[in-house]
């Protein structure tokens, strides 16, 4: 059982046994997870202090300013997992194509692919407000001892074995499931070990928060609009409050802890909205069923969706189960547009 003194390293150790495919991978894995946190952690914390922060002069395949901790990041949970041999495959929010691990050798016998956004609420960096990492890890499904394919990263968001995010806040938080509740892990940093202090992480059923770029307000489609005024009305509960950090991780941490509802719909200039798919949408919509919330596109349940391509955005919404199916029934009863 979980208990608030333990740390990460042994609630790893303690749960592998009850992972029914446990043969101690899945577990060092999410241990290389938590070594690059650590030294990610470390670079964030120093950001105004030392010339890192800043755009790299580099642009992703997003079309998006890459800034220069996006960079680091990327390059240390990529290096981590290399070099503990630990995955077959990683596919980046920042890199063009998925990464193959030891294709030639014939005993590599890893059967995870990650995958990762190394740093989320990039545009947050340099003004000092929390940003954070998501990973999102499926087991092969092309042989072992093959190198990977693309399949084996376009699976629905249900298959995913694990999931979790780093958040890079006023303490450095570790979020993880691996589909048995959620559970949060806070970094003292003075010894540079996480302790579990939010086991059994539960979002609230209704909640009085919601999180939305207001500011596309007049792109968004009617069902989306009429919910915003509906959170906005005076009645019972309402009006909710809006807090909009502009991480995800940020904003859906603050969500599952008090309760809330986090949007980034489609509008008439994104089609499919702002958020990928594999690197953040899956991996947050994971976190929240396991944590008794939902996450939808408005009309269809995210871990659904059968991924198309590796940078695929969709439309997101996600939070307190009743605010959702609130919200899905406005989109419902709108689907003019
Ligand atoms: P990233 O920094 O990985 O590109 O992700 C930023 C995402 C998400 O974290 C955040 O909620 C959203 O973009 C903010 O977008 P807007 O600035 O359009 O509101
Ligand atoms: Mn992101
Ligand atoms: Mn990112």
């Amino acid at each position: 059982m979980a208990n608030k003194n333990q740390t990460l390293g042994e609630f790893i150790i303690e749960n592998q046994n009850s992972f029914k495919y446990s043969s101690g991978e899945l577990s060092r894995l999410i241990n290389s997870i938590r070594l690059a946190a650590k030294v990610v952690n470390h670079e964030v914390n120093k950001a105004g202090l030392v010339d890192i922060i800043g755009a790299a002069g580099e642009t992703n395949i997003q079309g998006e300013d890459q800034q220069k901790l996006d960079v680091y990041a990327n390059e240390k949970f990529i290096k981590t997992l290399k070099n503990r041999n630990i995955v077959c495959g990683i596919a980046s929010e920042e890199e063009d194509d998925f990464i193959t691990i030891n294709s030639q050798d014939k005993n590599n016998q890893n059967k995870y692919v990650v995958l990762i956004d190394p740093l989320d609420g990039s545009s947050n960096i340099d003004v000092n407000v929390s940003v954070g990492t998501i990973f999102s890890i499926y087991r092969r499904i092309t042989p072992i001892g093959t190198p990977v394919e693309l399949k084996d990263f376009l699976q629905e968001g249900s298959k995913q074995v694990a999931a979790g995010y780093v958040v890079y806040g006023t303490s450095t938080m570790l979020v993880y499931t691996t589909g048995d509740g959620v559970n949060g892990f806070t970094l003292n940093p003075a010894i540079g070990t996480f302790y579990l202090s939010h086991p059994n992480m539960q979002f609230p059923e209704n909640g009085k928060i919601y999180s939305v770029n207001e500011g596309n307000y007049i792109h968004f489609p009617t069902g989306i609009k009429k919910y915003i005024k509906y959170c906005q009305e005076e009645d019972g509960d309402r009006p909710y409050t809006s807090r909009y950090i502009g991480s995800l991780v940020s904003d859906f941490h603050r969500n599952m802890i008090k309760g809330g509802i986090y949007l980034y719909p489609k509008s008439s200039k994104n089609s499919n909205g702002k958020l990928r798919l594999l690197y953040e949408c899956n991996p947050i919509a994971f976190l929240a069923e396991q944590a008794n919330g939902k996450a939808s596109d408005g009309y269809t349940r995210i871990l659904d969706i059968k991924p198309t391509e590796l940078h695929q955005r969709v439309p997101f919404i996600c939070g307190s189960k009743n605010m959702v199916e609130k919200c899905e029934a406005f989109m419902s009863d709108f689907l003019e547009n």
